[in-house]
């Protein structure tokens, strides 16, 4: 079982749909595939087109296993879903010792391959939780400064989180909205390659079907296959970047 948290404190950077669209990709492979959805606004339900409900307070809080709280959601996909319930779990975890690590030990009798955690745009204790239990991050980032600033924060708490002794394997970070005819972009991208590198995923172009997937329910799979953000945008003979580049990169390091 291999955990990867979509981290950035940053709200509208693309946490839900990079989530929603990896952890699909990564089901079509044939994986058993869960999405944890930690956030109270509870938007991955609006992305499979279905109904937000309580499903990560009745696991957390209520105590019911997790088999009986999951909705399948595609082939090998399955969802914990969340609404505003879930600012209770909050409340509930500030109030145990070890807090930090109940999402963690919920994890460990679980028996999926993949599981997706889908983190909320704030560094409260469910986000903690997230980052704890994780061995992969991804940190999805816009190409403006103020989203740049988002990636150091969560690098910061992995840090600390690396202090206290849990092991990651790896992060990566995600250039999300995408841009190449601005010069912000340009910048900002040159920027991330001098820092991060390796740790660099080809970027997501920024493009109105991602918009319109989610307001039809669709994953990007299935709504436009073919659009910039999935498949790439043509730079010379070449594709460049895109989800679907994404997955096959992540899937190549992750499987080692
Ligand atoms: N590459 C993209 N191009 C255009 N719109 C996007 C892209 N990625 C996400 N969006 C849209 O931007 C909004 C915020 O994205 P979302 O994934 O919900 O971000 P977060 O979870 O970080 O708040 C959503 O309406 C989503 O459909
Ligand atoms: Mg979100």
């Amino acid at each position: 079982m291999v955990v990867i948290a979509i981290a950035n404190q940053k709200g509208g950077v693309g946490k839900t749909t990079t989530a929603v669209t990896l952890a699909s990709g990564f089901a079509q492979k044939g994986k058993r595939t869960l999405i944890i959805d930690l956030d109270p606004q509870g938007h991955v339900a609006i992305s499979f087109g279905t109904e937000k409900n309580p499903a990560l307070y009745r696991w957390i809080v209520m105590k019911e296993p997790l088999k009986k709280v999951v909705s399948p959601a595609r082939n090998n996909l399955d969802v914990v879903y969340s609404n505003s319930q879930t600012e209770l779990v909050k409340r509930h975890l500030t109030l145990l010792d070890y807090r930090e690590q109940v999402l963690s030990d919920l994890l460990k009798s679980s028996n999926y391959d993949f599981i997706f955690l889908d983190l909320a745009p704030s560094l409260d204790i469910l986000h903690i939780n997230g980052l704890v239990a994780s061995d992969w991050v991804i940190i999805p980032t816009r190409m403006d400064a103020l989203s740049l600033d988002g990636v150091k924060e969560v690098l910061i708490k992995m840090n600390e989180i690396t202090n206290n002794g849990h092991s990651y394997s790896g992060y990566r970070i995600l250039p999300t909205f995408f841009e190449r005819s601005t010069n912000e972009t340009m910048t900002q991208f040159k920027t991330l390659i001098q820092s991060f590198g390796e740790n660099l995923l080809p970027p997501i172009a920024q493009d109105t079907q991602v918009r319109e997937a989610s307001a039809f329910g669709k994953t990007l799979w299935e709504y436009c296959p073919k659009s910039k953000a999935v498949d790439g945008y043509q730079d010379g003979k070449n594709k460049k970047g895109g989800y679907k580049q994404v997955v096959e990169r992540l899937w190549e390091v992750i499987n080692g």
